[in-house]
């Protein structure tokens, strides 16, 4: 194992948001794919991965399906109180992370709403981290315009160098809690926090599979890259 990880790893799973991009009436984390929840599905994979000591789960106090899901009793899974936005339940999950492991803690945060994460990849990241932590990102494909404040066209961005933020991110568990108690406004990641205080997270490429699932058509989608990742025995 990477010898920067010295301490033990939890994985942080924010899952107390609504849902609301989804319109399915329901979070979305409890909508089924192949007979069991997403939750489920996301759970059960950073469960087989056995450098993860355990996974706490921010979930909303408002929320009366997560506990009758069996594997909010397993013995690795915990939960912790969600917050208003993502990146408050995530430092309610670091914090908790903290009190049980230490300083020398790391944290994996991983959205409850991507369940296709890969073994493969949770492993890549961890063995390419470095002290400043790692995240799971994707080059971008397409070619890149910056507009102007009307929608016309100021510039092609370099591609090369643009990256679009999957999770898990990984990072030590104080130095991510520290960088989550400072202004929140505008930050969408756990990197994006660690940036703001000087820190250049270190970028793994990741599998175009890890979806995180927002909009109704992307229900579908992962059933297709279920049924593949099944079939070539990549999960
Ligand atoms: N999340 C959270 N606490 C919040 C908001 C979001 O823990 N206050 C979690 C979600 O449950 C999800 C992850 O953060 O697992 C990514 O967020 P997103 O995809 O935006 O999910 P929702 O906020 O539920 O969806 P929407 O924005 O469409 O309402
Ligand atoms: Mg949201």
């Amino acid at each position: 194992m990477n010898p920067v990880i010295r301490g033990p790893v939890y994985a942080v799973v924010p899952a107390a948001g609504v849902g609301e991009r989804m319109k399915a009436g329901i979070p979305k984390q409890y909508l089924t794919l192949a007979g069991k929840t997403l939750a489920e599905h996301t759970l059960g994979r950073l469960l087989s991965f056995s450098p993860i000591d355990s996974v706490i789960v921010s979930v909303s106090s408002q929320d009366p399906w997560w506990p009758t899901l069996p594997v909010a009793s397993h013995r690795r899974v915990s939960t912790v109180a969600g917050g208003k936005t993502r990146a408050e339940s995530v430092r309610n999950g670091v914090a908790q992370a903290l009190m049980d492991g230490g300083e020398e803690a790391w944290v994996l945060v991983h959205d409850m709403a991507r369940p296709l994460v890969r073994l493969s990849d949770i492993q890549a990241l961890m063995e390419q981290c470095d002290e400043q932590g790692a995240i799971l990102a994707l080059p971008v494909v397409d070619t890149i315009k910056q507009s102007g404040d009307d929608l016309h066209i100021d510039s092609t961005v370099d591609r090369e160098r643009i990256w679009r933020a999957l999770t898990p991110q990984l990072f030590p568990a104080a130095r991510l809690y520290e960088a989550l108690s400072a202004d929140l406004d505008g930050v969408t990641d756990e990197a994006s926090a660690i940036e703001r205080q000087g820190g250049r997270p270190r970028l793994v490429a990741g599998q175009s599979d890890n979806i995180k699932i927002t909009v109704p058509e992307d229900l579908p989608l992962a059933r297709f890259y279920l049924a593949r990742q099944f079939e070539t025995g990549e999960q």
